[in-house]
């Protein structure tokens, strides 16, 4: 009987030997140790051993099931681990390549501009509004102290949609919606879409503005000089020089023309300031009171300064630009260097 356990152990070595794959592996272990397997029914046939051999002939067994059984996990470990390494080697991943890359959009530069400012002004304690493009005459120009015949009401400039009704040519009309609709305090900026019948390399038909205005008891044009410096300085620089030249709207009195020191020449003439050392960015002034009176303030108790500037003017000037068009015809050249 043991003599017939020894010859299945070397028959099951033998064939653990010759085993070439983890199939035949898993083959060996069923011939020998599965359910039906040739040394499972040695071990269930104990019972018809005589009581005198059975506990040598079940120690013989058991040795022989445990060492058949190492012997088959040893072989199935090594194929495991070879077929590892090759897995490895033929499916590696080279980390160095690059990856897929999908190109980011970003801000175009008129908008980088605009935040920027907004910036500035939310930081003064200022906050947005904004009113319609399509907006009728009252508020563009009536309201806003422009006489009937103004030239600003030409044909030339105004895209009108009715006798009435007009596209904004500015965002100062927002002025007037905000008045009617709040009482002072208010600092208010309105950055907005305009639009003007004018094309040529200042001027596109649709252009950005950034209104703003304040309007309190006993604002004064100190107020005024002041917040633009700061916002200036932020802009240009601290060390750009601020100027405020008189002119005229019709609805400012008095009214300014704020210019900066060439941001091209620094100030000792150049054909961008047209040698005068000097760039205007912007138009202001102290709120015109019959402005007050057409939303129903007292000029006598409140009064307030009002700014608007050209969104793509402050961007030209900022980065050297020279063409307002580029900022309209999608060339990636250009807008990928902002
Ligand atoms: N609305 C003017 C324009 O488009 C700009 C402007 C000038 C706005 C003076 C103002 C201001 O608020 O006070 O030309």
């Amino acid at each position: 009987m043991i003599k017939e356990i020894l010859s299945i152990k070397d028959l099951a070595q033998d064939e653990i030997k010759n085993i070439r794959d983890l199939k035949e592996v898993q083959a060996v272990r069923v011939k020998y140790l599965g359910k039906k397997g040739i040394l499972t029914e040695k071990i269930k046939a104990l019972g018809t051993i005589s009581k005198e051999d059975r506990p040598e002939f079940g120690r013989v067994l058991n040795e022989t099931k445990i060492y058949i059984e190492n012997l088959i996990s040893r072989h199935e470990e090594s194929f495991k681990a070879a077929e590892l390494d090759r897995l490895l080697k033929t499916q590696r991943i080279d980390v160095t390549l690059p990856g897929c890359f999908t190109p980011g959009g970003h801000l175009h530069p008129t908008s980088i501009v605009l935040e920027e400012i907004i910036d500035v002004f939310l930081s003064l304690g200022f906050r947005i509004e904004d009113g319609p493009e399509v907006e009728l005459d009252y508020y563009n120009f009536e309201a806003l102290n422009f006489p009937k015949d103004h030239p600003a009401r030409d044909m030339q400039d105004t895209f009108y949609v009715t006798d009435d009704v007009v596209l904004r040519t500015h965002t100062s009309p927002v002025q007037i919606r905000v008045m009617e609709k709040y009482k002072p305090p208010l600092k208010i900026i309105v950055p907005g879409k305009v639009y003007r019948c004018d094309a040529d390399v200042c001027h596109t038909p649709m252009f950005q503005q950034l209104e703003g205005f304040m309007v309190d008891k006993a604002v004064s044009m100190a107020d005024l000089k002041g917040i633009l410096e700061v916002f200036a300085h932020a802009i240009f620089g601290p060390d750009t020089p601020v100027r405020l030249r008189p002119s005229f709207f019709p609805f400012t009195e008095p009214s300014a023309e704020i210019d900066i020191g060439c941001v091209i020449c620094k100030g000792s003439g150049c054909n961008v300031c047209k040698q005068s050392g000097w760039i205007e960015i912007l138009g202001a002034g102290m709120i015109n009171p019959r402005v007050f009176k057409s939303v129903g303030y007292d000029p006598e108790v409140y009064s307030g300064f009002a700014f608007g500037m050209g969104i793509e003017r402050i961007t030209m000037l900022k980065y050297g630009i020279d063409d307002i068009r580029l900022f309209f015809e999608n060339d990636k050249r250009f807008l990928e260097q902002f």
